[in-house]
């Protein structure tokens, strides 16, 4: 073994026996270690092997190590005060990181017969070979393999710009885009570049609670805003909040898309009292019913919007890509906070993705996976109004991922049903755990990226027998 000890003045012995002391209680050397013989560790420290043997025998003393015969000089274990745990220490972290509102909520995935799930991708449907083959040839001929444009890479920025322009009518400059891990980081960059402490920022009432967490971290007094069947109640948000969180597409978890009127109402609110708007516009490609639902940002004329996308449902959760578009008069300023939140986004997947969006194959996955989710979307709504009449009020929604049903007056709490449905092999999530002044409404949220649509009707079957 390649003991390294270093001696320095004094007592040699002593110091050789403090240090292997020292690192078997902390079980760098484990029990079981077979140590030097003395001779070989006088040789490599230039110390008499007397010196050794004095360290070796004291060791022995307090029963850390014995000699094993054919075996040598064997580490028998953590006598006394040594332990393995690392010390206790006094530090605490600032009293916001301890609260229940920033506790990470379970985010293990039971392994249900039904799974409806929000939030899970369709992962039999992604094209893995395509991504395999576009990462592999980046891990093949990317030269550039050092720090980059924190904003992220321009080819992917230019492209994305292209896609956004055709397929939501945003029209964004890439040098308005900052790449980010995830929509969530999107919120944080926000946050960082607008919010002072204390400032107040308004969110839906049930709503995105990561986005709500992510102000919250930031020192903002966050408030709970009603939505109701039109989006956000623009009456209700409170003088002097600064910055206001909406998913005008496709209400979270609600689903309902917010009515023209409120969008028109929500940017004058917005230029009436200098705020500015987070658009959240996570899932919005996958529209299937309705008018084209123009988002905030295109109407908007003051340059008030920021306009946060995802690939986490367009792709993969697990890519954590997504993107914030902000007027050009943030864009150094979030370019500056990405940089110090993490000095950019991984090259390799920005690469990759640039090229899945040039080579049309983003566009063809997701029309591909709109016709599939309106078909899932289709059935769970029709079955639901069928089976489910006078007990669950789907809610109507034009698209995305996922949609909510309400449960009737009387029903047990939504969380005890889905507790039930999920030993009858349902997953499913609820509505009340998404409140921010207090539980939500009481209902489900049937997430329809995992499955399949002819497994639907069985599974609402099964969620049946608990309701
Ligand atoms: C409302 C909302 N916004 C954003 C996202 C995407 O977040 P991220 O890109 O951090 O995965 C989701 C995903 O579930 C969502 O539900």
């Amino acid at each position: 073994m390649d003991l390294h000890l270093q001696l320095g003045e004094g007592g040699l012995a002593e110091q050789i026996y403090a240090q292997l002391y020292e690192r078997i209680g902390a079980n760098v050397l484990p029990a079981g270690t077979v140590l030097p013989s003395s001779r070989e560790l006088a040789e490599r420290l230039s110390v008499s092997r007397a010196t050794v043997v004095a360290a070796y025998e004291r060791l022995a003393a307090h029963g850390l190590i014995r000699s094993r015969a054919g075996i040598g000089t064997v580490v028998t274990g953590q006598r006394g005060h040594a332990s393995t745990e690392p010390p206790a220490s006094l530090l605490q972290p600032r009293a916001i990181w301890s609260t229940e509102q920033l506790a990470v909520p379970d985010l293990t995935r039971p392994d249900a017969e039904f799974d409806f799930a929000p939030g899970v991708p369709a992962r039999a449907q992604f094209p893995f070979a395509r991504w395999r083959a576009l990462l592999n040839d980046q891990l093949r001929t990317r030269t550039d393999v050092s720090y980059a444009d924190p904003a992220g890479s321009a080819p992917l920025r230019t492209a994305l710009a292209r896609h956004l322009v055709v397929s939501r009518g945003v029209r964004i400059a890439p040098e308005q885009l900052v790449i980010t891990t995830g929509a969530q980081q999107a919120f944080d960059i926000a946050a960082r570049v607008l919010l002072e402490p204390g400032d107040t920022v308004a969110v839906e009432d049930p709503g995105y609670l990561p986005a709500y967490r992510g102000f919250v971290a930031h020192g903002a007094h966050v408030v709970g805003v009603p939505v109701d069947s039109e989006g956000l109640v623009v009456d209700q948000i409170p003088a002097g909040t600064r910055l206001v969180y909406v998913t005008p597409s496709h209400q979270f978890p609600l689903g309902m898309p917010m009515s023209d009127s409120r969008r028109t109402a929500l940017l004058a609110w917005a230029a009436r009292h200098d705020a500015a708007i987070v658009e959240d516009d996570y899932d919005s490609e996958f529209r299937f019913t309705g008018r084209p639902l123009t988002p905030l940002q295109a109407i908007d004329t003051e340059g008030r919007v920021l306009y946060v996308g995802s690939f986490s449902k367009t792709l993969l959760p697990a890519l954590r890509v997504g993107f914030l578009g902000l007027p050009a008069t943030l864009a150094e300023a979030a370019r500056r906070a990405k940089f110090v939140a993490d000095y950019g986004t991984g090259g390799h997947v920005q690469a990759a993705l640039a090229a899945f969006i040039e080579n049309g194959d983003l566009a063809r996955y997701i029309r591909r996976m709109r016709g599939a989710y309106e078909r899932r979307h289709h059935m769970l709504i029709s079955t639901l109004r069928e089976q489910f009449d006078g007990e669950l009020e789907p809610i109507e929604s034009s698209g995305g991922t996922h949609m909510a049903a309400l449960l009737t007056r009387g029903q047990p709490p939504d969380t005890t049903l889905a507790a039930r449905a999920l030993a009858e092999g349902v997953h499913l999530g609820t509505v009340s755990r998404w409140g921010i002044e207090g539980p939500g409404p009481n209902g489900f949220v049937f997430g329809y990226g995992a499955i399949a649509a002819d497994r639907i009707q069985a599974g609402l079957a099964a969620l049946r027998r608990v309701i």
